[in-house]
């Protein structure tokens, strides 16, 4: 067996010809490709706007910078890559920790209870991690509540919905982002996206993406006037290109993820390894991620994550907790900062892992992948 990564990107000829015809073309970047992918993605999200980004980071850092203001303090979860709550920081303001549920998403009663106790929250960045949406209802209610800015970061969520409500419409946020790096459903190589209803934020953020510079008119181009301090965040045409022909094919994609996700959910049932959440076709399945219960076995999961690849079988975790990076432990952020208890994603990150999850993985790749995690713990288990 070759070596079976944990994710990979699904490039096509259509792709190849798409990014080609613009390196033929006049504009390689502020081209017509961007406000064509643009279009694509607000359409395919159903939100009004849309701004395309060199990263997800990027469209987090914006959002950021839009949404909160100095000191604000903003709930988020440990389950994430480090970039959530990064973001937060970038604006000067405090990310604190909230714990997750089971299924690796962030607690919204837990969010309840420290909305009742603290006024100075003023935003929640929640994740729909793995690609299971979190619960829109709850969302909409704390939103109302508690008048809260939410930012979805919706970079495992592309075409994942919670009861008709589909991630990055921003029905019940001010802002949701994207990311396109190639363990995404679609890529642009690097890239990310910013989708919201909201024109003013639309407009603050689209400035910020280029230098805070307010673009020259046509009778006068050679004048601009910088109203904020903006990064260079644009993505270019060669980028958009493969995003739009990489975004025509996202009902393929899906299909093929939530295949794959319902075949583990199949192949593992009734054994020690245990899916995070019971296979819904809501979720994108960006990630597929299971929990074992290691104090039942003579191995850790450190252990099993080697064995595996000396098997040829990529893993991954997802994730490791920000709150426990070092960056995070030593920031000091005031009285009430960094000594969230969060029991359940540490449990869960002693228990969870990432297996293989991509388009072209094969139904015979799969059912190795099952079969030697299985023959790994079987030969493993600790005598009761
Ligand atoms: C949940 C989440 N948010 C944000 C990001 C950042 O995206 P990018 O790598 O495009 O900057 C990632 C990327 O892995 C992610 O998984």
């Amino acid at each position: 067996m070759n070596f079976i990564p944990y994710a990979k990107q699904d490039i096509d000829e259509d792709d190849i010809s798409s990014v080609c015809e613009v390196l033929r073309s006049a504009f390689l970047t502020g081209g017509e490709k961007v406000q064509a992918f643009e279009d694509a993605l607000s359409g395919y999200c159903g939100a009004k706007y849309c701004l395309v980004v060199s990263s997800g980071t990027a469209a987090l850092h914006l959002c950021a910078l839009a949404l909160l203001n100095q000191n604000d303090e903003v709930l988020t979860t440990p389950n994430s890559f480090v970039s959530t709550s990064n973001a937060v920081l970038y604006a000067r303001a405090k990310p604190k920790f909230v714990d997750i549920c089971e299924d690796g998403n962030i607690n919204l009663t837990l969010c309840e209870t420290e909305l009742k106790k603290n006024k100075n929250i003023k935003a929640l960045f929640g994740v729909h991690f793995s690609g299971n949406s979190l619960n829109q209802e709850k969302l909409k209610y704390l939103k109302e509540k508690y008048n809260i800015k939410i930012l979805e970061d919706c970079a495992h969520s592309l075409g994942a919905s919670f009861k008709g409500t589909k991630a990055g419409s921003c029905k019940n946020s001010e802002c949701s982002i994207f990311s396109f790096h190639p363990v995404k459903h679609i890529t642009t190589g690097e890239g990310g996206a910013i989708t919201t209803n909201s024109k003013k934020l639309y407009e603050k953020m689209k400035l910020l993406r280029s230098h805070g510079i307010s673009p020259a008119k046509s009778e006068t181009f050679w004048t601009y006037d910088m109203l904020y301090l903006g990064f260079n965040y644009r993505l270019s045409d060669i980028s958009c290109a493969l995003g739009l022909s990489q975004l025509k094919k996202i009902e393929t994609f899906l299909e093929k993820r939530r295949l794959l996700a319902k075949l583990y959910n199949e192949l593992f049932l009734n054994t020690c390894v245990k899916p995070i959440y019971k296979y819904t076709p809501n979720s994108s399945y960006h990630l597929f991620v299971v929990r074992v219960d290691f104090r039942k076995f003579n191995i850790k999961k450190e252990e099993l994550l080697l064995l595996l690849r000396a098997k040829n079988i990529g893993t991954q975790v997802h994730y490791n907790p920000i709150n426990k990076q070092k960056y995070y432990k030593e920031l000091d952020l005031g009285e009430d900062y960094g000594k969230e208890k969060t029991p359940t994603m540490d449990m869960y990150n002693s228990q969870a892992f990432s297996l293989p999850m991509y388009t072209k993985l094969s139904v015979e790749e799969q059912k190795y992948i099952v079969k030697t995690i299985l023959d790994i713990l079987q030969k493993n288990q600790r005598n009761a």
